[in-house]
């Protein structure tokens, strides 16, 4: 199923439409967007990113509280979108 998902990172929006399941952070690499990273592997925190709309199941979290999550926080590297329509926004943070 194809979903449509829209990230907004130095003040500018991508609309993209995916199909695979990859996570939020190798969406936007492979788009050419400029998001931040580093341990890809959910223990740094440097690809934090906030969800506006929709929904995300992360692989790993050592990181976030319940409180971050509930507000909206993710791991970019680690979030793998669940809703057919999703908003990330790196500036938000
Ligand atoms: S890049 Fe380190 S937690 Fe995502």
């Amino acid at each position: 199923m194809i979903k449509k998902i829209k990230i907004i990172c130095d003040d500018v929006e991508h609309n993209l439409e995916i199909k695979d399941d990859k996570t939020i952070l190798e969406i936007a690499l492979e788009n050419d967007i400029d998001a931040p990273y580093s341990c890809q592997g959910g223990i740094c925190s440097t690809c934090l990113a906030k969800i506006t709309k929709g929904t995300v199941e992360m692989d790993n979290n050592q990181i976030l509280t319940d409180d971050e999550i509930d507000d909206g926080y993710i791991l970019s590297c680690q979030s793998r979108p669940t809703s057919n329509e999703i908003e990330v926004n790196y500036d938000e943070i």
